[in-house]
């Protein structure tokens, strides 16, 4: 097996040129300095809060960005640029992505038709094989959107990715709506198909199902990615833990005394020159407030956004 990842994000920003007031024009940067490998045989999970930036790298990768958006930095597949060519051959084939939104779900259109890549037998038996295993009757395949429950239009969309056998999938939140039944039968599919020799970038909120499914988890953190560790490390115990905002994850987590992180994560109108964590940060010094260096460790696998490197 080659070491050239599946997925490679390097220093990855985009910006959405809009208007303000009176017509003038403003660039809000949503991401800066992203980046982000997903390997063969690895479920990659994404965690961070509400407005860091998770589905809008899906959409970067997947080039489906509003028309407004300047996308700047490196995005590779298996070695190779994505390009805005490249990706409309691969969108959907190599690469898919299940959506955070039903709303992606044509409302004119039966979902059952929908979800097959082709109108033919073997299409039909495949979104009819994918529609059982998610408990979809043969009845909802010919059901509108409007018909559907949340629960069940998530059901379908994790449904189209199992239409075509990809390289990688992108899954944006995919449990949420979905009772325990369903959501483990999803993430042992996710987990399966990593250990087949594919790549799965997870994205979720929930670090426990990151550290039950995931081999690496990648935290973001106002648009970019403060560290990447593995899964593992959030059992082992926060010393393994390097970054502060990720520590302080794993404090929040129920069975590690559930303390609260003070304070709100920067809106991209706010965020200034240095350590996007200042603020909230109880180890940040002067120098903090310059440009802040990537210490790597495992290998090159990981790495942390943080003046105390691996060594906080
Ligand atoms: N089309 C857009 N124009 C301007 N800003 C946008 C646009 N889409 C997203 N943003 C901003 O980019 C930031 C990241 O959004 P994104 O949807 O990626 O967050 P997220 O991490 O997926 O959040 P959630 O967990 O709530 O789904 C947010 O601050 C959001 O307001
Ligand atoms: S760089 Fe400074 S402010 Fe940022 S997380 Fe590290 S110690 Fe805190
Ligand atoms: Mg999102």
């Amino acid at each position: 097996m080659n070491n050239i990842p599946e997925i490679e994000i390097r220093n990855l920003s985009v910006t959405f040129n809009m208007y303000d007031r009176g017509l003038r024009q403003k660039n809000i940067k949503v991401i800066s300095n992203l980046c982000l490998k997903a390997e063969k045989g690895e479920v990659l999970a994404v965690v961070g809060s509400s407005g860091s930036g998770k589905s809008l790298l899906a959409h970067a990768i997947m080039g489906i960005l509003p028309k407004n958006a300047v996308v700047t930095g490196s995005m590779k597949y298996k070695g190779l640029d994505i390009t805005e060519k490249r990706i409309k051959d691969i969108r959907g084939k190599e690469i898919c992505l299940i959506p955070q939104s039903v709303s992606y779900l044509d409302p004119l259109m039966k979902v059952g038709n929908q979800v097959m890549i082709k109108n033919n037998k073997s299409c039909f038996e495949k979104m009819r094989k994918a529609f059982r295993r998610y408990d979809l009757c043969e009845n909802s395949e010919k059901l509108y959107p409007f018909q559907y429950s949340g629960g069940m239009a998530r059901r379908a969309l994790i449904s189209t990715a199992e239409q075509t056998e990809p390289s990688v999938i992108i899954a944006d939140e995919p449990t949420p709506g979905l009772d325990r039944k369903m959501a483990y039968r999803t993430l042992k599919y996710f987990r399966d198909f990593a250990d087949r020799g594919k790549a799965v970038i997870m994205i979720t909120h929930d670090i426990d199902i990151a550290v039950e499914y995931a081999d690496k988890i990648s935290v973001f953190y106002g648009g970019t990615t403060l560290e990447t560790t593995r899964a593992e490390n959030f059992i082992k115990g926060e010393k393994y833990l390097y970054h502060p905002y990720t520590k302080a994850l794993y404090n929040a987590l129920p069975q590690n005394g559930f303390k609260a992180v003070k304070g709100f994560q920067p809106s991209p109108y706010e965020v200034s020159e240095g350590c996007i964590y200042f603020d909230r940060c109880d180890k940040r010094q002067e120098k903090c407030r310059g440009n802040i260096p990537v210490s790597v460790f495992d290998n090159g696998s990981c790495f942390v956004r943080c003046i105390y490197g691996h060594s906080v």
